[in-house]
């Protein structure tokens, strides 16, 4: 490559960025698409110690202690001699899956809220001796401190966003690196989420842990996505790690379409009109394999090309009214109450919704995992994604605000290339408040700055006032769409009076029901009064569609709460919950209750009208 910079100047500038680096502590701009860069996993077994006193950051008089101190649990647990002192030891008599939950690992994990040391050893032998190498977490839940070789790389906070940091150059070893992740997914007033949520703590390294082996100037991200108001040209980015001055081509094989362009910063744009492009959508969900290339680096993706817009009352897929036939989704894998990670977790739970005849999937209430967004690109499955600014978090701390908007940047950067992405949601079902409204405006500004391509929205409150549900929360005014979350003859009533329930809606703008259900412990059966039956829910939910058929004209879908049974320490009831929100169409084991059939015959009827 023909560095505009002499060689001496340039390595000495990389010099200092090593050293700054290595005190900054600070995370890497985020390497998308990290499964096409050249990568090793992490996955696997890792040692671990329980420390719910953090004995291994703090010493007795509960100081931090320093980073030679040989005691802390980032340096190495063997004893020099004989004689030598050693209070704490990995052992692999002690190992947790990565990636994974711990709670669901092992029964002295399943409630505990504390900090766990994750550890483990690799040898690794560069291809190139001045390339670089980052470390990518897929997430941690909830703060993650990351130390090699007993050097700290940095921290993160936000247990469902992914972050890597780069690994000084002298830092790494041939054989046997000591990677040590202090994990604490203890919760605070002041994080996001707050300390009160309905979903189960899981914490430890939930998704996958990769080492990035890339070019001194690499493809650090890119945008490549149809131009707004426009069916056939394309626009885009790509951002490198450093300036460049470099060729780089962007090209789209299956339509003969390549576009050479010249960098002379740190990142380029483009546009172009493509002919024959077709577009993405549930019904016919085409990805096209796009590759960006530099004189160093190479990176491919599998994209889809649609747009998503309102129109007044409506919702437009590729400038047509579409209807969300929708349904929520915890990520979690309720045959073994664990967290969901996989690809084919991500398969499970988006053919479970596709069964439903659902169109759109609500990924509660947090980002969920790379495989599960990119399924739906391939599956045609629409997909609205929320950061959990759920319920009461600190709405007046501007650290707060700070922590809810890194999450909301982090969701955006990973997923932009999504095309079954098309709402972004910054939270759910918050208090209306002054000071609430000013802090999701500045969430929902945020997220159109950093992408004005899709819609944004959150779930916004809604209020019976003489059997009228009345929507005029004033966030409304803010957003793409209205969205509610109801639960009229579950927590309000019994579901007869749904019946009469009128719709006052505020807004010209689609309106989506966010949320709706009743609880039924599966084969528990009675008459529908029967509070927890299976015909309790059925009777729910045929009130319900009744209900929605009689719906405002901008009533533009739903998704109902929620697919899947799914664990909660907020549910209690000895025989009917027992930890767990049985919500779920289907039960523990996947079985579908009388109520799914309800829901799947309003979503048929729907769809062959609109066939
Ligand atoms: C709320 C909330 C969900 C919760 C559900 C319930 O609407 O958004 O997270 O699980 O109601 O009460 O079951």
């Amino acid at each position: 490559m023909n560095v505009s910079i002499r060689p001496i100047f340039k390595y000495t500038v990389i010099a200092i960025l090593v050293l700054i680096g290595t005190k900054a502590h600070s995370q890497a701009p985020l390497i998308t698409n990290i499964k096409a860069r050249k990568v090793t996993s992490l996955n696997g077994p890792w040692q671990y110690i329980m420390d719910p006193y953090e004995t291994g950051f703090y010493n007795y008089r509960f100081n931090e202690r320093n980073e030679k101190d040989r005691e802390a649990y980032w340096n190495t647990d063997k004893p020099e001699n004989k004689t030598d002192r050693k209070e704490h030891g990995y052992s692999s008599k002690n190992t947790l899956r990565v990636p994974g939950d711990w709670n669901s690992q092992a029964e002295q994990f399943l409630y505990y809220e504390g900090t766990v040391w994750y550890k483990r050893s690799f040898d690794y032998k560069k291809q190139k001796d001045n390339n670089r190498l980052f470390l990518y977490f897929g997430t941690v839940n909830y703060k993650a401190d990351v130390y090699l070789n007993g050097k700290k790389l940095g921290s993160h906070k936000g247990g469902f966003t992914a972050f890597n940091f780069e690994i000084p150059g002298t830092l790494l070893k041939e054989k046997d690196n000591f990677l040590v992740v202090k994990v604490d997914n203890r919760r605070y007033k002041d994080e996001v989420p707050t300390i009160n949520t309905d979903w189960w703590n899981y914490g430890g390294i939930t998704r996958d842990v990769w080492l990035a082996e890339l070019p001194q100037q690499f493809i650090v991200d890119y945008s490549v996505q149809l131009k707004k108001n426009s069916f056939t040209e394309i626009e885009g980015w790509v951002k490198f790690s450093d300036a460049v001055n470099d060729k780089v081509t962007i090209e789209i094989p299956e339509l003969k379409w390549k576009k050479e362009l010249q960098s002379n910063g740190d990142s380029i744009s483009f546009s172009e009109a493509l002919t024959g492009l077709e577009l993405w959508s549930p019904e016919k969900p085409k990805l096209y394999a796009v590759r960006i290339n530099t004189s160093e680096n190479a990176v491919t993706d599998k994209i889809g090309f649609r747009s998503i817009e309102v129109s007044g009352p409506s919702i437009l897929l590729n400038g047509k009214p579409v209807f969300l036939r929708g349904i929520c989704i915890h990520e979690e894998i309720p045959q073994q109450g664990r967290r969901a990670y996989s690809l084919g977790d991500a398969r499970q739970l988006l053919l479970q919704a596709r069964s439903l005849s659902a169109n759109m999937v609500r990924l509660a209430h947090y980002p969920h995992n790379e495989n599960m967004t990119r399924m739906a690109d391939s599956l045609g499955i629409l997909v609205w994604s929320e950061i959990p600014v759920y319920w009461t978090i600190e709405f007046t701390n501007p650290e707060v605000l700070a922590k809810a908007k890194t999450q909301l940047s982090e969701m955006i950067t990973r997923d932009r290339n999504r095309a079954s992405i098309i709402i972004w949601s910054v939270g759910n079902e918050t208090p209306v408040h002054e000071s609430r409204t000013a802090f999701m405006k500045e969430l929902l500004v945020t997220a159109r700055q950093l992408d004005g391509s899709r819609l944004v929205s959150a779930a916004l409150e809604v209020h019976l006032d003489k059997g009228v549900s009345v929507v005029d929360d004033p966030l409304g005014e803010f957003t793409d769409i209205v969205a509610v979350n109801e639960y009229l003859g579950w927590y309000a009533g019994l579901p007869s009076s749904i019946k009469n329930v009128q719709w006052q809606i505020k807004y010209n703008k689609p309106f989506f029901i966010s949320e709706t259900g009743a609880e039924a412990l599966s084969g528990h059966h009675g008459d529908s009064l029967t509070r927890w039956s299976e015909e309790y829910q059925e009777w729910y939910y045929k009130e319900q569609v009744a209900m929605l058929k009689k719906m405002p004209a901008n009533f533009s879908g739903i998704s109902p709460w929620i697919l899947n049974d799914f664990r909660s320490p907020r549910r209690n009831n000895p025989v009917y919950q027992q930890g767990w929100n049985n919500k779920g169409l289907l039960d523990h084991q996947g079985k579908k209750k009388k109520a799914f059939y309800v829901l799947k015959k309003y979503y048929d009827e729907i769809k062959l009208k609109t066939l």
